[in-house]
């Protein structure tokens, strides 16, 4: 089963049609008498898949059989053919229509396509065919051309069944929940499927059984409503109930948009329209296009706006030739006239960040025109001060570290697990982050330990589980801070597996968890464990070997800073920042605003705005669909790579196995994906850590080149693929939403020429060379410490970096050294101090910050680098290192 019935579908009818072209076509080779087992296995499982799809249905696949049956290949072809088409999202040809072929039930596949943007409706009741029929004749006459978008009903009988749908059909946006459904299917579905439905549905608590039959009712949909809601969020739910309507409308209106009397169709069918229009309201980019649209005067200083300076000018008219004269048309530093300011948003923009907290599941959302290096600083601003300890991700993007010498806060530097036979660094163990904190807590200096910086996912999608994290870190600091960077992670929210770890998601969860008497009670018999007789804390191994429970009085106070436009649908610079704090009002809101001011231009750019407002509709609407694909597609590049003969003997795809020690790695499989499903959720809810399975690396030691010469000679230029990370020996291939089919088939065609040319050359090359091109890398560095005089005190890691920093910024501090004399210096037992920064780009984190002690594994590492970017390090004059020690400047 593969991960999505997305790609089933549309391969069964794409063999289904060449299967049965070949028959209609005569042909009698025996290939095509022998496809006649896969022509029925293909029915079979369309006849299952169809039923959780509005448009052609299980009595279309039925029809098809029948004509098979009876030998009218020609019929059945032309039928079939209707269904690619409007797979492939082509128009359906005209054709005469043959009355014995109609689709009884659904007339309207078969009439033309509506331009109009269209979604699928979920019924979920026990009907008969006729029932089946009613409401979609019903639905079908209450439809008018005037309306801007057209629905279909999914109808299916039991709750299994509904759970399918909304797995596997992206295209359902709202469900209409009716009391009469069962609970089990009687489809004959997939084992993945199977245990994905039971997974879903054991998510959420059975509530207390009741006697009484109309309670357990009430309980029985409910617990279907949470259910579809953990799935998909951004599902619409109605109830739409017969007798006792108003006793149930009392019990379940808070899970329900609205409750509605079994024969209210048009209030229905108004609801889901006007539903519609809200995900598709995008508040700031149709003030902006109506802005664009008005004859405005411009006084202010501007002059691209309008076109002014461009369309008057004979030399750079291709500016608007290219770009189009809207881009001008929409420049503007206008805030009045329906647009509004960003920096103090009461208007439209404020609502598009309010529709964006919807979407994203945060409280608050704030949108960034400067992507998230700018974001990282806002948030650093808002909740630290000079003397607060922040425990950073060492191997974070450099902006966590600049925002550090920005807010003088002390780093302590966290360190990730290496993968030193690849060159980069996984993710920090959760041990490590308690320890720590354990360790600041016997030095008495556990108060000053505000916030915790972590990178979800990193570069190369190794993925946290959030929820764990903060949980654990809060039983030993109710009050931490949690910053989690999600530069690479907007998309997750729009998954049900993928979501459960994104920040905002698991900052929900353990609000709710804790509210609970059964945690609090888990927390009191923990507590006890914890301490002894006297109230003293137990030793550190105590609290290292138990999964911790915070308690209830924790404050859960989480940020999450994401790249939108490294994942979703903005223009590039277009971040956001989500907020989950309980405290916000009390502890941050002014602080944030403050910081927000302080790195937001007075000039942000409307366009990155207006593409973030836009991104968000497209996720609210078909978020789902697309991160599904991605995923999809994925899984089928690194399936084809890790099959492929050729492929496989070239290139190596990384796995979990890989990636993730063995102890970190708890119950999952080297791709979970692979295995369908289930498989990913069971690892996504239980591994401390696990791959995010839109991102392949692979392995390219034996092509013979490094990670750096593979991708400008070979994808670049030779192919113009682009990748944007690579390793010694490795290369990340991310897929986003963007990613086709076509797109994974080129890459995999390059593939097969390169392996074709490495493997030649290869085979030419002297086994003594050969042998040199295995020398392992050196182990990647730790984080040395700070300089004794940028240390806070030689027990704990954090120091001074913002002194550090500025001394390092005067000349007559700091000298250039260059590698060979500083390796003999650290050879006769000096200490050198880096003045500034160090960090190769990509991966994009220092290797050296200001005020570390240099050591021989950093040198011996830098050595081996074959980034070409290395910012802060001067191939003319070497390393700047200080002169004088820096607590003596
Ligand atoms: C983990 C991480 N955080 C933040 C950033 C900065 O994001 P942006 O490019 O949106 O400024 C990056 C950029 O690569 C990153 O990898």
């Amino acid at each position: 089963m593969p991960a999505s019935t997305w790609r089933l579908r549309s391969d069964a009818w794409e063999y289904l049609r060449f299967a049965v072209k070949r028959l209609a076509l005569g042909s009698d080779d025996v290939d095509a008498l022998a496809s006649d087992s896969e022509i029925h296995r293909s029915l079979r499982a369309l006849e299952t898949i169809e039923m959780y799809w509005a448009g052609f249905g299980q009595r279309y696949v039925r029809t098809i059989g029948e004509l098979l049956e009876d030998g009218d290949y020609r019929t059945a072809f032309d039928l079939i053919g209707r269904v690619v088409h409007r797979l492939r999202g082509d128009t359906v040809p005209d054709e005469p229509r043959d009355e014995h072929l109609e689709e009884p039930e659904r007339p309207e596949t078969t009439s033309d396509p509506d331009p109009r943007p269209r979604f699928e409706v979920l019924i979920i009741d026990e009907t008969t065919a006729a029932d089946r029929d009613t409401i979609r004749s019903e639905g079908l006459r209450l439809r008018s051309p005037a309306d801007a978008f057209t629905y279909e009903f999914v109808v299916v009988p039991s709750a299994d069944d509904a759970v399918a749908a909304v797995l596997t059909n992206p295209h359902i946006l709202a469900c209409v929940v009716r009391p009469g459904f069962s609970e089990h299917t009687h489809q004959p579905l997939s084992r993945d499927l199977r245990e994905t439905i039971a997974l879903a549905r054991s998510q959420v608590s059975e509530g207390p059984a009741s006697s009484h039959s109309q309670l357990a009712s009430v309980q029985r949909v409910l617990r279907l409503a949470d259910t579809l809601a953990a799935l998909r969020p951004e599902l619409d739910l109605y109830l739409m109930a017969g007798a006792h309507l108003e006793d149930l409308a009392g019990a379940l209106t808070h899970r329900f948009r609205r409750v509605f009397w079994r024969e209210d169709q048009l209030e229905l069918h108004l609801s889901l329209l006007r539903r519609a229009s809200h995900l598709y309201d995008t508040p700031f980019f149709t003030a902006l296009q109506d802005h664009a649209r008005r004859p405005v005067g411009v006084f202010h200083a501007l002059p691209v706006a309008r076109g002014g300076s461009v369309v008057s000018s004979q030399w750079i008219k291709d500016l608007a030739e290219f770009y189009g004269l809207n881009l001008l048309l929409a420049e503007t530093s206008a805030t009045s006239g329906g647009l509004d300011s960003l920096l103090a948003p009461t208007g439209t923009i404020k609502k598009a960040q309010d529709l964006a907290a919807r979407a994203f599941g945060a409280r608050q959302t704030f949108f960034v025109t400067n992507g998230t290096s700018t974001a990282n600083k806002i948030v650093h601003q808002a909740l630290t001060a000079p003397a607060d300890v922040v425990l950073v991700d060492r191997n974070c993007h450099k902006s966590h570290h600049h925002a550090v010498v920005l807010t003088g806060a002390k780093p302590a530097y966290l360190e990730a697990y290496p993968l030193n036979d690849f060159a980069f660094y996984g993710a920090v163990p959760l041990d490590r982050i308690k320890q720590l904190l354990l360790d600041y807590r016997a030095a008495g200096r556990l108060d000053e330990v505000r916030m915790v910086t972590l990178t979800n996912c990193t570069f190369d999608g190794i993925v946290y589980d959030p929820e764990r994290v903060m949980a654990e870190c809060l039983a030993i600091k109710p009050d931490l801070v949690f910053l989690w960077d999600e530069a690479w992670f907007a998309f997750a929210a729009f998954h049900p597996v993928t979501r459960r770890r994104t920040a905002m998601n698991a900052a929900k969860n353990l609000e709710e968890r804790l509210k609970s008497p059964a945690h609090a009670a888990a927390h009191r018999a923990q507590q006890e464990r914890l301490h002894d007789a006297d109230g003293a804390p137990a030793p550190d191994e105590v609290w290292l070997a138990q999964q911790l429970i915070p308690s209830p009085e924790a404050r859960i106070r989480v940020y999450a800073t994401q790249s939108t436009h490294k994942t979703l649908t903005a223009l590039r610079q277009g971040s956001m920042i989500h907020v989950h704090d309980q405290d916000w009002e009390r502890e941050a809101e002014e602080s944030f605003h403050e910081a927000y001011m302080t790195h937001t231009s007075t000039s942000p750019n409307y366009q990155i705005l207006s593409s973030l407002d836009i991104g968000r509709r497209q996720v609210e609407l078909e978020g789902y669909a697309l991160v599904q694909r991605q995923l999809d597609l994925a899984s089928s590049l690194a399936q084809t790579i890790a099959r492929h003969p050729l492929l496989r003997r070239t290139f190596r795809v990384l796995t979990a196995n890989d990636l993730i020690p063995a102890e970190l790695r708890g119950v999952g499989r080297p791709m979970p994906l692979r295995h369908g499903l289930a498989p990913l959720w069971e690892a996504w809810a239980h591994d401390e850590f696990v791959v995010d399975p839109s991102r392949i690396t692979i392995e390219i030691s034996r092509t013979g080149v490094d990670g750096d010469t593979f991708k400008h000679e070979h994808l670049m230029d030779r192919y113009g693929i682009q990748v944007n990370k690579t390793s010694g020996n490795t290369v990340l291939f991310m897929t986003n939403i963007g990613t086709s089919r076509s797109a994974i088939a080129y890459l995999i065609e390059v593939l097969v020429k390169l392996a074709e040319r490495f493997d030649a050359a290869l085979s030419r090359r002297h086994p003594d060379d050969r042998a040199a091109q295995d020398e392992p890398l050196p182990p990647l560095p730790d984080f040395s410490a700070f300089s004794p005089g940028c240390a806070t005190d030689a027990a704990l890691p954090d120091g001074d970096m913002r002194t550090a920093f500025f001394a390092g910024q005067q000349r007559r501090n700091t000298e250039h050294v260059f590698p060979e004399e500083l390796r003999a210096r650290v050879a006769a037992g000096e200490r050198p101090v880096s003045a500034g920064f160090v960090t190769p780009y990509p991966p994009g984190f220092p290797v050296l910050v200001p005020g570390q002690v240099i050591t021989s594994d950093v040198l011996e590492f830098m050595a081996v680098l074959s980034t070409r970017e290395v910012h802060g390090y001067d191939p003319q004059r070497g390393y700047r290192i200080f002169t004088t020690p820096p607590s003596d400047v």
